[in-house]
């Protein structure tokens, strides 16, 4: 009867059985309480070992366990079976998972760790972030990582081109949000329009006016919903100087509210007439725009980052 056994976990027998050409190596383990578990975590940390004890531990009915190490198998020894406990397992020892396990490896780096048990994920390329899945992963008993539901998603570009460049965030923004645009300003432009937006609507319609109409050194903001403009916003205030260098950030600092600084100091604040929950695609056009005036965007830091 388990109850009335004490004291430690006991090594009954290492057992060294030949047979041939195979060499067993078994350990048999004498189960009593949960306390000799806790004991016998003290001395060693070979998990699978454990595994076989604690196991055995839980159920009643299985007073003593043998673990073998070659096969990674753990028979438990019953003296009675109680139905109700269920059938007893023989516990096999996961295989260990390492990193040319995990799927798209080109994309996704799994730092393994608990002698690859367990794993952190995250994206190979840090201008990508990992998204929508738990950045832990297991090890299954077929040595694959599990629970691998995430993507990795594109935050930050870096010297783009093109006569109009649109990002997507990585996922949806709320209140916190903040993204960074380094550039040059333009040296002779008329107008760049920095647009925050989803596939229709233009939440944050941020028009930088160096000279266009009759506007010079103007910011106009304005929000374009469902194919109307607003009454918009104008600042007399302008960030930008010809052909120099800037840090832009914008920052949503409520729903409807959105902040803009540049050079780290606040330039403008607008508050939109719809909330700003929606907003996923960063634009940036203007004439004779070429993308090559920004060196960096990232739509998922702020400018500190
Ligand atoms: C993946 O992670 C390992 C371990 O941290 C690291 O040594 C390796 O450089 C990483 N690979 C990439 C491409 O980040
Ligand atoms: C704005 O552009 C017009 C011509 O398009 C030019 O005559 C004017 O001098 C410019 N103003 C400034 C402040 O650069
Ligand atoms: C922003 O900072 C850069 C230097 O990093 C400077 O050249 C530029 O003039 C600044 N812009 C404004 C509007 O102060």
């Amino acid at each position: 009867m388990k109850s009335g056994l004490h004291g430690a976990i006991v090594l009954a027998a290492v057992i060294v059985l030949s047979d041939a050409s195979l060499e067993i190596r078994s350990q048999m383990f004498n189960v009593k309480t949960s306390q000799d578990v806790t004991q016998y975590e003290k001395v060693t940390s070979a998990s699978c070992e454990l595994m076989c004890v604690k196991e055995c531990v839980e159920r009643s009915h299985c007073d003593s366990c043998t673990y073998v190490s070659d096969s990674g198998e753990c028979f438990q020894n019953v003296q009675t079976t109680t139905a109700a406990e269920g059938e007893l397992k023989v516990y096999r020892k996961p295989p260990v998972c390492d990193q040319s396990n995990a799927v798209d490896y080109s994309i996704f780096n799994v730092t393994w760790r608990s002698s690859g048990q367990e794993g952190d994920v995250r994206c190979n390329d840090d201008d990508y972030i990992y998204v929508e899945g738990s950045p832990t992963v297991y090890c299954s008993y077929e040595g694959l990582w599990v629970k691998y539901l995430g993507t990795c998603r594109q935050r930050i570009w870096r010297n783009p081109t093109g006569s109009a460049i649109m990002y997507r965030f990585p996922l949806p923004v709320s209140p916190g949000w903040a993204m960074c645009i380094r550039g040059t300003a333009c040296p002779a432009c008329m107008k760049r329009a920095f647009d925050l937006k989803d596939n229709g609507d233009i939440y944050v319609h941020m028009d930088a006016r160096f000279n266009f109409t009759t506007h010079v050194r103007k910011l106009i903001f304005n929000s374009y919903v469902g194919g109307v403009w607003g009454s918009g916003m104008t600042q007399d205030a302008f960030p930008f100087n010809n052909g120099q260098p800037f840090e832009m950030e914008f920052r949503l600092l409520t729903w409807d509210t959105m902040e803009i600084y540049v050079n780290s100091t606040l330039t403008a604040s607008y508050t939109a007439p719809v909330s700003l929950a929606s907003i996923s695609y960063f634009f940036c056009s203007g004439d004779a725009f070429t993308g090559s005036e920004l060196q960096l965007v990232d739509v998922w830091s702020g400018c500190d980052n």
